[in-house]
């Protein structure tokens, strides 16, 4: 039997799902080092697509570009999903921002206010990272690798270390007045969207998700900084990718991490 954390509980969370796979095949953790590690293990050991780890906390929480997920125990959500879509690397970036979407939709549920989804793969409350997500690949012996989803969420904390907390926020913290989230609800609503998501993902490209993803695209019109491209936020293309416009050149970003900059004086 799975351990009940607090409003963290395998039967609340059952009781709200409506998924044919994910999160069919649930093991809720106390504390580990990361999910993403944890799945990729089980996905090692055969385990089904859709199978999902929710840890209550976790001790070396991964963010994207080697950076840390800061993974405090009872507040927050920290999961991971297990993928056997027999999807190619290339379609891991496109495949994260669909799951964006479903994100940004789960966030907008249980609080009243905009989510916007910072390209590639952050989703925003009110200018200020809520939740992350990242994608790795499982490489298994003459296999189709399989995909973990990592998904970490600020559900309630109130509180980030001084580093975070110019650009951190929760879905708490963004809206105080609203009561505390119960985590096995969002992760119910969580798992029911991305499920939804990832299925029209798989059977249409991004195609389905582009109309969302563009209307809650963050930054939009804005300058920002992306290695060594500079330019305005025009798009996003059919394909995923950022499309950003300086004065000479239009540049179509695939990866890296934005950074809103001053307009250059010369252009
Ligand atoms: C990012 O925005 O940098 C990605 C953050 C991804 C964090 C989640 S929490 C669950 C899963 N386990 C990890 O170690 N990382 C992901």
């Amino acid at each position: 039997m799975s351990p009940s954390m607090g409003d963290l509980d395998e039967d609340s969370i059952q009781a709200e799902l409506h998924t044919d796979a994910l999160g069919r095949s649930l093991q809720l953790l106390t504390e580990v080092a990361s999910t993403n590690e944890v799945a990729k293990q089980a996905a090692e050991q055969g385990a089904p697509h859709g199978h999902t780890i929710v840890a209550d906390a976790q001790s070396q929480g991964r963010g994207s570009h080697g950076r840390v997920w800061s993974s405090p125990g009872g507040t927050d959500l920290y999961v991971s999903i297990l993928l056997r879509f027999g999807l190619k690397a290339v379609q891991l970036a496109p495949m994260t921002l669909a799951a964006g979407v479903a994100v940004a939709e789960t966030v907008e549920a249980f609080v009243p206010l905009q989510a916007a989804i910072k390209w590639p793969n952050d989703v925003w409350l009110q200018g200020k990272k809520c939740a992350g997500l990242l994608a790795e690949t499982s490489s298994q012996k003459g296999t189709t690798n399989a995909v973990v989803l990592g998904i970490g969420i600020n559900v309630n904390r109130t509180h980030f270390e001084p580093e975070l907390a110019t650009h951190a926020t929760s879905m708490r913290l963004a809206h105080p007045a609203s009561a505390t989230c119960n985590r096995s609800l969002v992760l119910a609503q969580l798992l029911n969207r991305t499920e939804h998501w990832l299925k029209l993902y798989n059977d249409h490209g991004l195609e389905p998700a582009l109309g969302t993803l563009r209307a809650k695209l963050a930054l939009k019109d804005s300058w920002v900084r992306c290695g060594a491209a500079q330019g305005r936020i025009i798009d996003v293309a059919n394909d995923g990718a950022l499309i950003l416009q300086d004065s000479r050149t239009v540049h179509t970003l695939y990866a890296g991490t934005l950074e809103a900059c001053p307009k250059p004086t010369c252009d």
